[in-house]
């Protein structure tokens, strides 16, 4: 039986974490779904079709396994489109304990849902610091992004804009 992982998201935009993430639960499971979602409690930056097209320009840049496919979620919970592809396993990345409290809530109610269970992933320490928050911040505040994006997502943030 293939196994199925969401990596699912705001990805606004994606970092160096999540990519980081997304190429261990690539190494990990058959096939990986990373899936952009609407964050009602954010404020977004980028339009979801903006943020799937980076990160599809992402993950072919870095040459990751060709395991991954990136697409996007409006049509309601996250568990639908798990139970939609067949997933059984959501994939999230930890940073620190304040994600663990953020994120376990969310695993548990998944988990009422659908039985699709949760796991955490740790990735590497030289990114504990990146957030796609902060990032939004630096670069509207003109600040280089560059070491913690992907370069075509730093690229897209310092164009020039109409
Ligand atoms: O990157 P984020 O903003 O922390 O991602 C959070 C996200 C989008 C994965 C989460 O808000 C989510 O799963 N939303 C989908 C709606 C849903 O299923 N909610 C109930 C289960 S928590």
């Amino acid at each position: 039986m293939s196994r199925i992982a969401v990596v699912p998201g705001s990805f606004d935009p994606v970092t160096l974490g999540h990519l980081d993430v997304i190429e261990r639960a690539a190494k990990t499971f058959d096939e990986v779904h990373v899936l952009v979602v609407h964050n009602p409690g954010k404020t977004a930056l980028l339009p979801i079709a903006q943020r799937v097209s980076l990160l599809e320009q992402a993950v072919a840049d870095a040459r990751f396994a060709g395991n991954i496919r990136v697409t996007s979620w409006s049509m309601g919970l996250l568990v639908d489109y798990c139970t939609e592809v067949g997933a059984s396993v959501i994939v999230k990345g930890i940073r620190s304990q304040v994600d663990v409290a953020y994120e376990t809530p969310m695993a548990i109610v998944n988990r009422d849902l659908a039985a699709v269970e949760t796991i955490f992933m740790l990735p590497n320490p030289a990114h504990a610091h990146v957030s796609s928050s902060l990032v939004r911040q630096v670069a509207a505040l003109g600040g280089d992004v560059a070491p913690y994006v992907p370069r075509v997502v730093s690229e897209f943030l310092q164009a020039p804009r109409d």
